[in-house]
């Protein structure tokens, strides 16, 4: 059974996450080092929150259940001393993960699940920094987490199927479409996304169009809700960067490459909607989607 969920790193994906499990009645911890990234998830979910009652999918008595539902901790290891799952969604970062799965693997419970919500780190490496690697899986939500449905469900090596069977379970206890696949470089989300998202960058990289009109061209022709670029912005272009490095070194093919535009993008610290500019600029309260000057057609 499990009732308490502690959630690791408060960030883009770590407050979706807190905001759906604490909705669906789980006591929720939500864990980051940062104590402002934690105030700035509770306000984050707030609003969220706000929005379904304002749009009549909740009541304000469920706003405020769903926020009763989760505490804050700054340390680890007492934030998941009582957890019965663990959905680890920090930094995308090999080196950290390995550290944080070590670390909850000695201070969790025995039989409590070790989730992780990696884009594309191998999920049988980061079981390996276990000693439970039978009871660690990937639990890889899309964004915004209370929005899409959902959640691809990645088996390591050694995941045994009861584990597999909870959170299949548990999925769908939250509303969410489960869809188990096997854990290779990418998974399946991203091992097509990226090279999209990658072949839009090479594209305006080399001249082929501007960003608007590589956009448009996925929008309108393909049925895309959102263009590769902008969908780049929002993903954040450090994640979209980290997860073709795992792609090209886990596939070993060139095809995979991050495009230089991109590794300078990332460099310069332009990593789209968090930042503020990535091919598009950002401004708050703003829901104008402005292509960033750097890509503004020269008149
Ligand atoms: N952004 C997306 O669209 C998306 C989609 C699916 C999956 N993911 C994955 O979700 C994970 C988180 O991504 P994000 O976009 O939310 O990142 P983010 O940068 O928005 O947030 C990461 C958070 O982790 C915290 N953190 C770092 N080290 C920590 C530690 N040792 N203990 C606790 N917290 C720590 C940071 O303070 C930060 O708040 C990554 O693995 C990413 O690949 C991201």
């Amino acid at each position: 059974m499990i009732k308490n969920i502690s959630v690791i790193g408060a960030g883009t994906m770590g407050n979706g996450i807190a905001h759906v499990f604490a909705q669906s009645g789980f006591s929720v911890t939500l864990v980051d080092v940062s104590s402002a990234q934690l105030e700035k998830a509770l306000n984050t979910i707030g609003k969220n929150l706000d929005r379904q009652v304002g749009k009549g999918t909740i009541t304000e008595e469920q706003k405020k259940s769903t926020l009763n539902n989760i505490t804050t901790e700054s340390v680890l290891n007492t934030g998941v001393s009582k957890a019965d799952l663990v959905v680890e969604a920090a930094t995308e970062n090999t080196e950290l993960k390995l550290k944080i799965f070590s670390q909850i693997d000695e201070a969790a419970p025995v039989g409590c699940i070790l989730a992780s919500n990696t884009s594309s780190i191998s999920i049988t490496k980061i079981a390996s920094a276990t000693k439970r690697p039978t009871k660690v899986i990937g639990m890889h939500f899309m964004n915004p987490v209370p929005v899409m449905k959902l959640v691809e469900i990645i088996n390591g090596y050694a995941t045994d199927k009861d584990t597999t069977d909870a959170i299949v379970s548990l999925s769908k206890q939250i509303a969410k479409i489960p869809c188990s696949v096997n854990d290779y470089p990418g998974f399946i989300a991203n091992r097509i996304l990226m090279p999209m998202i990658n072949e839009a960058i090479y594209s305006l990289y080399e001249g082929v169009a501007g960003v608007e009109e590589i956009d448009t061209v996925m929008k309108l022709g393909m049925g895309h809700p959102m263009g590769p670029l902008q969908l780049a912005d929002f993903i954040g272009l450090d994640v979209c960067h980290s997860i073709l490095r795992v792609l090209h070194e886990g596939l070993g093919n060139q095809k995979y490459a991050p495009c230089p535009l991109l590794v300078n993008m990332v460099t310069a610290g332009k990593l789209g909607v968090k930042s503020g500019e990535g091919f598009y600029t950002y401004t708050a309260g703003s829901k104008d989607l402005v292509v960033s000057k750097s890509f503004a057609p020269k008149i």
